[in-house]
């Protein structure tokens, strides 16, 4: 048969709830509503709406704009894993949050295989959740409160006091989370915690589950260093000491402000002034960071100087999420 008839005919097969379903999730990467639903069906039936109007109406909603912008962040972070590179150099459009730099700047670093860490999975994106799911890593996450996620094992709990012995996993993920821990977090329907700063509680214990030769991504809202209630930003040298108090070492970190122009690699990052909020829908900059709990150790061993050394004097690249 002609190719093209028989897609003209294919677009109009099956009924037009599966179609309607079946678009919502391709396009919106969730069901229809109920309310969605009867609206589409009603038109298609009197026929004001076309199935291709249907596609170019949801392609084109706002909704969809956000699942685009995730969708290329996670498609950028698995491609450089599986090309083996760590991106760096990121850019990305304005009027976006900083998880369009942190999912493709953590999946870039996600291990290949081994035993992996998300902490704070419950409220993660979708998308940033699933490209995890589908990395073929063993992946164990962990929060106050458990989400229903199927080919993850879901463990309920503190960060700061976790049920696993030490040296349990390979890798540790911590986005946008440690600022929230002992916050306000009633913003997650939780209780709200007391006052005092515990974020170092929880790097100390997620250096005793991370194996020593582990690494811990983590990623954290960057500025003028200030106590938000549901959070608390640092500057550069207040996520320094944090990170380095808990015992860990710095093994590439990268800042990131959101400008005029959109989120740009910031490396003479200046603090003053930048406000969590101010500059687009959530932090004006972001700070990325590997840590490992091990510094002397691999220093010692007769290519550990090397990795370091070459780790520090990788080639930029350039990159734009979604382009
Ligand atoms: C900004 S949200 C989630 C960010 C998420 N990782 C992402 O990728 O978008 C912060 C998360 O941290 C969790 N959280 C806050 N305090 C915690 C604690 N003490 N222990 C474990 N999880 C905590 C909250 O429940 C919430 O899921």
């Amino acid at each position: 048969m002609d190719a093209r008839l028989a897609a003209e005919l294919a677009a109009h097969d099956g009924s037009d709830e599966a179609f309607v379903e079946a678009m919502f999730r391709q396009v919106l990467r969730r069901p229809v509503d109920s309310e969605a639903e009867a609206r589409a069906l009603s038109k298609l039936t009197a026929g004001t709406l076309s199935r291709a109007t249907l596609i170019h109406e949801l392609a084109t909603s706002e909704e969809s704009v956000r699942v685009r912008e995730l969708d290329d962040a996670v498609a950028l972070g698995l491609a450089a894993r599986a090309r083996r590179e760590r991106i760096r150099w990121l850019q990305a459009f304005p009027g976006t949050d900083e998880r369009v730099i942190e999912i493709p700047w953590v999946l870039s670093r996600l291990r290949a295989t081994g035993r992996v860490l998300e902490v704070g999975y419950a409220f993660a994106e979708t998308a940033y959740l699933a490209a995890l799911l589908r990395s073929g890593v063993e992946l164990v996450g962990v929060d106050l409160v458990t989400r229903d996620v199927v080919g993850m094992e879901a463990v309920e709990a503190d960060v700061r006091q976790l049920p696993f012995p030490d040296g349990s996993f390979d890798q540790v993920l911590l986005v946008s989370t440690l600022e929230h821990v002992g916050a306000d977090n009633t913003v997650y329907g939780l209780e709200a915690a007391g006052a005092d700063d515990t974020r170092s509680e929880a790097l100390r214990e997620l250096k005793r589950v991370l194996r020593r030769d582990g690494r811990l991504l983590v990623t954290v809202p960057l500025g003028e260093p200030g106590d938000h209630g549901w959070f608390r930003q640092e500057d550069e040298r207040g996520w320094n000491e944090l990170f380095s108090h808990a015992g860990f070492f710095v093994e590439e970190i990268e800042a990131y402000e959101l400008q005029d122009e959109g989120w740009r690699a910031a490396p003479a990052f200046r603090p003053e002034g930048v406000r969590y909020g101010e500059r687009g829908p959530a932090a004006s900059a972001v700070l990325c960071a590997e840590l490992s709990p091990g510094r002397l150790r691999r220093l010692i061993t007769p290519t550990g100087l090397a990795v370091t050394v070459r780790r520090r004097a990788r080639p930029i690249r350039h990159r734009r999420a979604g382009q």
